[in-house]
């Protein structure tokens, strides 16, 4: 059967408002002796006992058998963003689930196949229908996902060839068996902040077998990618679809050195960062492919600039091994370099470019009418969105339509009376709303105290798929982790700054196209940092 393109077309078929509803319709359509989990049995008891229309049956059956999901739209339609969020649960469209099943099928015939997060199912059951007689297993921890995958491989006939395992994907084990193993799917995607210590120790420990030093900064999908290194055999093949922020940043050394040392990487397939791979996220997509679970002779690595290019997981530029294990980024393999006009300088040797401040808590420290009152002078004009740099483009003026950051000082003692008792009555609501619980919280001087940056004289947003805008900060505004800022390293004139954030807003766009000197995947400082512009814009 060929893969649905349009999930979404079937999800109003069920008619279901709530997830007991969605839990009962699962129950209708599957045989009453399915045997459940211990969770799923705990769904199942809560459901209602009203019977399910007839129709609504008739109709999601015919849905599924036509290879949509319509239970799985259902089920992300139903949960609140923040728990979908908390579990990594975004579905993977069909435009980028089909091109890595279409890879599978040139490698061989696998005679098992694995979906770590499963969801409800859209991986596994594509390998099911690619891969007739492959015994399928699909890991999943959340019970009502899980049912809804039950309730699709029995609706595409797909049971008895499978196993659909209600766990923690770390957690798993897997019999030996003859023949290959293909591992396919999209692997959570949830920081580190929120994956408790013993999965930290779990995952450094781990790497520290495989002779990689880890840090536990890492996101849950390189778990993933972890756990996948230690089950896989010699004989065994893989993709997995994840954010790419893994191919520059820090904690994704290791999973780098993973991949080329132990993965047996052969392909990474990047969208341009203008390509929106999974819609409403902010994240750009990339696809690894490996086999082999041993170093490769050579990796095809490509940017892709459309979706419909994805289809060729197989090409891309030949890449060695060891160029990769050499990169500390490996966004500047994928992108092809630029050649360097010798008349310009680096950003970063005129100015340090610094992140703004994470405040741990949004929604009480960014300032709201609705709490408790403050006195004006901790209550600071601050960037927070970086829309309130795109709205006013090249030029900040002045401060006043901007959200204000609350700002204490970490000692208390410098204020006195009635703002005293002000800001003492403001943090004890912030307890109550947990913000001296959180991790930046519990990790800095003082948790009431963000500790804003000094006014940068030009700020930037750094969103993926769309250029920065460099904006002259007139106004003095302070900015949080949304924006960066550039401190000039000398003093400069309004003049000079005002044409270099000119220049900046005219030459630096995202994308491989017409690319100068960007085309990253994060614009963390440092690359900011590493933007040419014109020498003389340097003399002022
Ligand atoms: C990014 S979604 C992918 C779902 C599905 N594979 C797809 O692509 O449509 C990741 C899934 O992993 C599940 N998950 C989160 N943590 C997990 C864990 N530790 N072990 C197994 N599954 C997990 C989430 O509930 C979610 O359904």
């Amino acid at each position: 059967m060929a893969i649905a393109t349009d999930w979404r077309a079937a999800a109003t078929l069920t008619g279901i408002t709530d997830e007991a509803a969605l839990a009962g319709l699962c129950a209708a359509l599957l045989p009453s002796a399915t045997v459940v989990s211990a969770r799923e049995r705990a769904l199942l008891a809560a459901i209602s006992s009203q019977p399910v229309a007839t129709t609504a049956i008739d109709r999601t059956i015919s849905a599924i058998q036509q290879g949509t999901d319509p239970l799985g739209e259902c089920l992300l339609a139903l949960r609140p963003a923040a728990q979908r969020r908390a579990d990594g649960a975004v579905y993977t469209p069909a435009t980028i689930l089909a091109p890595m099943i279409a890879w599978l099928r040139t490698q061989g015939k696998p005679v098992r196949v694995v979906d770590p997060g499963a969801g409800s199912g859209r991986f596994i059951l594509a390998a099911g229908a690619a891969f007739d007689n492959a015994q399928l297993i699909a890991v999943e921890t959340d019970p009502l996902a899980a049912l809804v995958l039950r309730t699709n491989l029995h609706l595409r006939g797909m049971t008895t060839r499978s196993q659909v395992l209600v766990d923690d994907y770390r957690r798993i084990k897997l019999p030996k068996i003859a023949g290959m193993t293909a591992f396919v799917g999209n692997p959570p995607y949830v920081r580190h902040h929120h994956i408790g210590a013993r999965w930290k120790r779990w995952y450094t420990r781990n790497f520290k077998t495989l002779g990689i030093h880890a840090s536990a900064m890492a996101g849950l999908h390189l778990h993933f990618f972890l756990k996948t290194a230690l089950l896989a055999s010699a004989n065994d093949v893989g993709t997995f679809v994840t954010s790419a922020e893994w191919l520059d940043v820090n904690y994704g050394a290791a999973l780098r050195k993973l991949l080329t040392q132990h993965l047996g990487v052969v392909g990474l397939h990047v969208l341009a960062p203008a390509v929106e791979g999974f819609s409403g996220t902010a994240t750009t997509t990339a696809i690894s492919c490996f086999r082999g679970a041993a170093p490769q002779t050579s990796v095809r690595v490509r940017a892709v600039n459309s979706l419909t290019e994805l289809a060729a997981l197989d090409s891309g530029a030949v890449v060695l091994p060891a160029q990769l294990d050499a990169a500390t980024r490996w966004s500047s393999v994928i992108y092809p370099v630029q050649a360097r006009d010798s008349d310009t300088v680096p950003l970063g040797e005129l100015f340090r470019v610094l992140r703004g401040q994470v405040t741990g808590a949004n929604r009480v420290w960014v300032f709201g009418d609705d709490r408790p009152s403050l006195p004006d002078s901790v209550l600071i004009p601050t960037i927070t969105r970086a829309q309130d740099l795109i709205r006013v483009a090249d030029r900040l003026e002045s401060t006043a339509s901007l959200r204000r950051v609350v700002d204490l000082a970490p000692d208390l003692d410098c204020y006195v009376g009635d703002e005293r008792e002000q800001i003492d009555a403001y943090l004890t609501w912030a307890r109550r709303h947990r913000a001296d619980q959180g991790y930046i919280a519990r990790h800095r001087r003082a948790w009431w105290s963000v500790g804003l940056r000094e006014p940068a004289p030009i700020l930037c947003t750094y969103m993926a798929r769309r250029a920065p805008q460099f904006t002259l900060n007139v106004g003095e505004a302070r900015h949080i982790n949304v924006a960066h800022g550039l401190y000039p390293r000398q003093p400069m004139s309004e003049r000079q700054l005002a044409a270099i954030v000119e220049w900046l807003n005219r030459n630096v766009e995202v994308g491989s196209g017409r690319t100068y000197a960007w085309g990253l995947i994060k614009f963390e400082p440092k690359e900011v940092q590493q933007l040419r512009i014109p020498a003389h814009l340097a003399s002022g």
